[in-house]
């Protein structure tokens, strides 16, 4: 069929295609800023006729009733890869969970459908070309996996979203609805360094070789820190999000990704989110690939990168080298998505480094990110045994190969001075390293 007809017998109301929806079915979500405002926000309007609906989402953007909304509870349930703040809010209201996962397991089907059915996808994409082909635009972490496993695929259109290019495309035969919904894309606006983070960045800018290949999670630091790479040569990119930092790098001539090993030449990743400004640069980009998370954050895969060096950040950090960054105690705060992955993706690379770079201090200078022991009920997102480097403002702990006693030390002298003596009693008190 002429893919206008298509497009046409496809198209439907939002509320149409949310009345789709049955009870105790399971809606698969596409993540970030792909995921689709009209559909998410039309769901609640349906409370009174949906019983036990599971949504499952990632990184969410958007606050919607079905989430915020207590008179939802036993209408809808969320279950989540990867909480955003509306999920941290609700938290405590048991009308959601969060699903430990790492994230190149987008490939494993058991992992993102509790009842090992998604019914519903629900997604985003730009208007289709000439031929009938959209571009599934800003995320393809899980979205393909999602479609695929779904009986029902409903697209949300938006003519405000880039056209992403790699394994981005979808054809509209492989579309069952379509709405259209032509708002302005979500967006992750960049704050400026303070003053820790232009040391910490200096830090880490230190680490870096000409010829790396980086990846930058999510969060203040790894996009703070750009700035200070500016002197670098030839950085490549294979990341599971592209930032708003890495515009700046390839336009001022440091990213060319011309010593790459893998897509020589081209930026790879699976989800795009930061601004305006990050949204035009992959619009159309030949240089940008988007790949699905389960191969971009295949530790295996980043491993064959020469010089691959990655850099996350943290919550919490205990003396041992235990890194939390998904929870601020037992209450659950983010997730792991790409850390853990892309962290040892790292150290199989020839020449590669993983490294975790935190303040040393949170809540106004009034508590110590690193711990002799993680808050009670912290969920570790790095464990001991696979901490590379932990990068502070006072300095880099290289912790890699250093029994207990001198991890410990290390770690101490790049904690906030105001800290040192206290976490020396303590980690002594605790019977951690007896005496130093
Ligand atoms: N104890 C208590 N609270 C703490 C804390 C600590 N040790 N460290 C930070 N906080 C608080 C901050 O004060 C802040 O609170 P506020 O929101 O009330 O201001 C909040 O936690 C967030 O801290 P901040 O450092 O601003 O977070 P961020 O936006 O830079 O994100 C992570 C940091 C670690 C949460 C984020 O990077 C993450 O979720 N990482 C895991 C996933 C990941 O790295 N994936 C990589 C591939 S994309």
């Amino acid at each position: 069929m002429n893919p206008k007809e298509l497009y046409k017998q496809k198209l439907i109301s939002i509320p149409d295609a949310v009345g789709k929806v049955r009870s105790h079915q399971t809606i698969g979500v596409a993540m970030a800023a792909s995921e689709p405002p009209g559909l998410l926000g039309e769901l609640a309007k349906h409370r009174d006729r949906l019983e036990s609906v599971r949504v499952w989402v990632c990184l969410p953007l958007g606050a919607y009733d079905f989430v915020l909304d207590p008179s939802m509870d036993g209408h809808f349930f969320v279950e989540n890869w990867f909480y955003g703040n509306s999920d941290r809010a609700v938290h405590g209201q048991g009308c959601e969970s969060y699903i430990p996962n790492n994230l190149h397991e987008a490939a494993s089907k058991k992992l993102y459908a509790a009842n090992n059915k998604v019914n519903v996808f629900f997604g985003t994409a730009t208007p289709p070309d000439a031929r009938g082909y959209m571009s599934l635009s800003l995320g393809l972490v899980i979205e393909k996996q999602l479609i695929a496993a779904a009986d029902l695929v409903i697209l949300e259109i938006n003519e405000n979203l880039p056209w992403t290019l790699g394994d981005t495309q979808i054809h509209l035969s492989e579309v069952d609805y379509i709405v259209e919904n032509n708002v302005s894309v979500a967006q992750l606006p960049v704050a400026p360094p303070t003053e820790a983070e232009e040391k910490i960045g200096g830090y880490i800018a230190s680490l870096i070789e000409d010829g790396s290949t980086l990846q930058l999670g999510i969060g203040g630091i790894p996009n703070a820190i750009t700035a200070f790479m500016m002197d670098r040569k030839d950085l490549g990119i294979h990341t599971e999000m592209f930032t708003d930092g890495m515009v700046d790098l390839y336009n001022a001539g440091v990213i060319t990704n011309s010593r790459k090993t893998l897509w020589k030449g081209k930026m790879v990743g699976a989800f795009a989110l930061g601004t305006k400004k990050l949204y035009d640069f992959v619009d159309n980009n030949l240089c940008v690939e988007f790949q699905q998370g389960s191969v971009t954050n295949d530790p295996y895969i980043i491993g064959k990168n020469y010089r691959m060096i990655s850099i996350n950040t943290a919550l919490q950090v205990d003396v041992l080298g235990q890194v939390c960054s998904q929870s601020i105690g037992s209450r659950h705060f983010s997730g792991t998505g790409g850390q853990l992955d892309t962290h040892r993706g790292a150290q199989l690379s020839e020449h590669g480094r993983g490294i975790i770079a935190l303040r040393s201090t949170a809540k106004n200078g009034e508590i110590s990110t690193i711990m002799p022991v993680l808050t009670e009920g912290a969920e570790v997102t790095i464990p001991s045994q696979d901490i590379d480097t932990i990068v502070t403002e006072y300095g880099i702990a290289d912790l890699k190969g250093l029994c207990l006693r001198d991890r410990a030390l290390a770690l101490i002298n790049i904690a906030h001075p105001d800290f040192r003596d206290k976490l020396k009693s303590e980690v002594m008190r605790l019977g951690i390293v007896p005496h130093f």
